[in-house]
């Protein structure tokens, strides 16, 4: 029998796991060994003896898991000193940033390994039980609105007490793709007023049937490519959201930023004025400070403090809600390798006919 192993992430920078209690029984019932480092998920409560129980096997060295496995599942890209550990022609798959891992990258195409990326993924149906992006971000817009909410120093919703009414916390959400359609969702069940805008007017449907108010840019087109995601705004476009945002920024308590176009910096759209603009007290998450962030001031797993307007975002808001998170990413994870086994064959095979595996395979040197 093949092996299918994991070995611990850096738990300081990634807490979010490759392969869970659930999915391990999923992957021994296709017939695989499942090969895994002691302690491995012990930081979001899952112990050895739950994954034993199912059929997995600890080591406790990453050497002995490396050279028993023939697949391995990551989240983040291995390290230079588990790289050299991974025999040659393995499989290795995760979440990988062609951009940031791309040293990485080249040395395992140099030792003949596959990897294949779910960043990847093409956005089409069949791929939906994969798609760790969707899975991830709409985590991410979520915990974006509690993290806020913790460091907002007033109540959000509308009560109506025997001392008096307070009046309910004023959300705004920039970018209404997955992340921003959770925030939505998510502070609007909090009691906020919503409203969120975004380049592509086709989401003003989505936006209205969660409860939130569309800003649309006046006389803007839609900004959608074929494949659904943004196009880059052009300075006319610009212009007139900045307008927009300058009216309506100031009168909102917390704003979220999930603006992003793939593959570019993320768009700046929160300039230095509109943050004094916004009254002490308020909130800028930025989900999108990674990529260059959203908005002026923002810089990642910092909170600046800017005429008493806090702005923050952290580089992995997952680790978090870290259990959650690896819960949907293994399950993306096992669909794939679900995906990668043929029945006919009762192996693993690269069908590169298949659009998943062709999109996701990295096998030449970035
Ligand atoms: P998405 O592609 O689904 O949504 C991005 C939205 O921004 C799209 O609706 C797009 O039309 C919109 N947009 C693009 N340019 C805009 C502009 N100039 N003005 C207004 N809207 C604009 O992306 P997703 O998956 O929701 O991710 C959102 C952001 O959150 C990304 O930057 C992503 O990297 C980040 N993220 C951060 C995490 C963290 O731990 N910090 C975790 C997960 C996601």
């Amino acid at each position: 029998m093949k092996g299918i192993g994991s070995v611990s992430e850096t738990i300081n920078t990634e807490k979010r796991i490759a392969i869970t209690p659930e999915t391990t029984k999923k992957i021994i019932n296709l017939k695989f060994n499942v090969y895994l480092e002691k302690n491995y998920g012990k930081h979001l409560g899952f112990d050895d003896k739950d994954y034993e129980n199912n059929g997995a096997k600890f080591y406790s060295s990453p050497k002995e898991i490396l050279e028993k496995s023939e697949i391995i599942l990551r989240v983040s890209c291995p390290s230079v000193n588990e790289i050299s550990l991974i025999k040659e022609k393995s499989i290795l798959i995760g979440q990988f940033d062609s951009l940031l891992d791309k040293e990485s990258i080249n040395k395992l195409i140099k030792k003949n390994i596959k990897i294949f990326s779910l960043s990847l993924l093409p956005r089409i149906t069949r791929a939906q039980s994969m798609d760790v992006l969707s899975s991830q971000a709409n985590l991410a817009g979520y915990r974006a609105v509690i993290e806020s909410v913790k460091e907002f120093e007033k109540a959000i919703p509308m009560m109506m007490t025997a001392a008096g009414t307070i009046t309910p916390a004023k959300v705004l959400i920039i970018g209404a793709g997955v992340a921003g359609l959770q925030a939505i969702a998510t502070a609007k069940r909090l009691g906020a007023i919503v409203s969120a805008t975004d380049v592509r007017t086709a989401v003003k449907e989505q936006v209205e049937s969660l409860g939130g108010k569309f800003l649309m840019v006046e006389g803007s087109e839609n900004l959608e490519t074929s494949s659904g995601y943004a196009k880059e705004a052009g300075k006319d476009f610009k212009k007139k959201q900045e307008e927009l945002l300058k009216n309506s920024i100031k009168k909102n308590d917390i704003v979220i930023c999930t603006a992003l176009i793939p593959g570019k910096q993320a768009p700046r759209i929160i300039s230095e004025e509109m943050v004094k603009s916004m009254k002490p007290g308020s909130i800028i998450y930025d989900l999108a400070v990674s990529q260059g962030g959203n908005s002026a001031f923002s810089e990642p797993d910092k909170i600046k403090v800017v005429s008493g307007v806090k702005i923050m975002g952290s580089k992995n808001i997952l680790n978090s809600l870290a259990s959650t998170a690896s819960s949907l990413y293994a399950k993306n994870l096992f669909n794939f390798v679900n995906n990668l086994y043929s029945k006919d064959k009762k192996d693993i095979y690269i069908n590169e006919e298949d659009e998943i595996i062709k999109k996701t395979l990295i096998d030449k040197e970035l």
